[in-house]
C-alpha cells in the first residue's frame, strides 16, 4: 500500500504548534526578504512567505529593487540589516538578477540572521559536521515529512538527483549525518536508472519529468522536489505520480508535498534564530 505524504497537513501542524509559541514571546519575530528583479515565481514565493509570517505573528518585511539594481545597493541593505536589532531572520531570494554575484551578496548576510543557512560559515559548519543555528529550508522540510511518516535514514541507499548548493547538496548533506549511504546524482550521470533502481529513498530536485515507475524498485520512498507548469500549464514534479504512486511505499504530491514544508521551515528557522538572538543579548 502507498501512503501519500500529506506536506500542507503537517505544515499546518508545524505552524499552528509555532504560532502558540511566538504568542508566548515578548515580541514578534522579524524575517526581512530581499526580492530583486522580476522573476515572477518569486514574487509568488515571497508573497506566500509574507502571508504565512503575518498569519503566524511574525512580522514580515519586503524589500524589493528592479532587475538593474547594483550589487551594492544590496550589499549595503544587507549591512543595514545586520546591524538593525530588529531584524532577526534575513532572506535573500533567489534567483538573483545575473549581474550580480549571488554568493557576495548571500555572504554579506550576518551568519546568526541567515535564515536559509546558505552563508559559507554556515554551509561550512553543516560540511563539516558542526551545527549550523538553522538547516537549509527545503531539505530541513524533507526531514520533518520523513519523521513524521517514522521513515528511518540509518543503512539506506538514499539517491538525490540534483547538485544544487539551495537543495541536492544540503539534502545529501543532512541525509548523510542520519547515517545514510547517500548517492548524489546529477546531469552527466551515466546509466541513471541502473542507480535509482537500488535506492531506498528517492529524492529527485530537477525540474523536468524525469522518474518513471520503471526507475524503481519496489517499496521506494520518493520525495518530490520539482514543481514547475508542464506545456499544459498543470503544476507538476519531476515525477510521474500516476505510476510511480502505485510502485512506491511513500510519495510526495506535487503541489502539496515538499512545498509546504520549504515553507513550514523558514518559519521555524526564523523562530529558532529569534531565540538563539535573545538567548544572546540576554
Ligand atoms: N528560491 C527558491 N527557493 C528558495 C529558498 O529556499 N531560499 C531562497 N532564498 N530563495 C529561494
Amino acid at each position: 500500500m502507498t501512503t501519500i505524504m500529506d506536506g500542507k497537513k503537517l505544515r499546518d501542524k508545524i505552524l499552528s504548534g509555532l504560532k502558540s509559541e511566538i504568542q508566548t514571546f515578548d515580541k514578534k519575530p522579524v524575517l526581512a526578504v530581499i526580492l530583486a528583479g522580476d522573476d515572477a515565481a518569486s514574487r509568488i514565493y515571497v508573497n506566500n512567505k509574507k502571508k504565512t509570517a503575518e498569519n503566524l505573528g511574525i512580522k514580515s518585511i519586503v524589500i524589493e529593487y528592479p532587475a538593474d539594481v547594483g550589487e551594492n545597493i544590496l550589499l549595503e541593505k544587507i549591512e543595514e540589516l545586520n546591524l538593525d536589532k530588529e531584524i532577526n531572520a534575513i532572506l535573500v531570494q533567489l534567483p538573483l538578477p545575473a549581474h550580480i554575484d549571488k554568493q557576495k551578496v548571500i555572504d554579506t548576510i550576518a551568519p546568526i540572521k541567515d535564515v536559509d543557512c546558505f552563508t559559507i560559515e554556515n554551509s561550512g559548519r553543516l560540511y563539516t559536521g558542526l551545527e549550523p543555528y538553522v538547516y537549509p529550508c527545503t531539505p530541513q522540510g524533507i526531514l520533518y515529512l520523513l519523521d513524521e511518516y517514522k521513515i528511518n535514514l540509518e543503512g539506506k541507499h538514499v539517491v538525490v538527483i540534483g547538485r544544487s548548493n539551495l537543495v541536492g547538496k544540503p539534502a545529501a548533506q543532512l541525509a548523510l549525518k542520519r547515517n545514510a549511504t547517500v548517492t548524489v546524482c546529477h546531469s552527466h550521470t551515466r546509466n541513471l536508472s541502473d542507480i535509482t533502481k537500488t535506492a531506498d529513498v528517492l529524492i529527485s530536485a530537477v525540474g523536468e519529468v524525469l522518474i518513471e515507475d520503471d526507475m524503481m524498485k519496489d517499496d521506494c520512498v520518493v520525495i518530490d522536489v520539482g514543481i514547475f507548469r508542464d506545456c499544459n500549464g498543470k503544476v507538476r514534479g519531476d515525477v510521474n505520480f500516476e505510476t510511480v504512486s502505485k510502485k512506491a511505499s511513500y510519495i510526495t504530491p506535487v503541489p502539496g508535498g515538499v512545498g509546504p514544508m520549504t515553507i513550514a521551515s523558514l518559519m521555524v528557522n526564523t523562530v529558532k534564530l529569534y531565540k538563539e538572538q535573545n538567548k544572546r543579548s540576554s
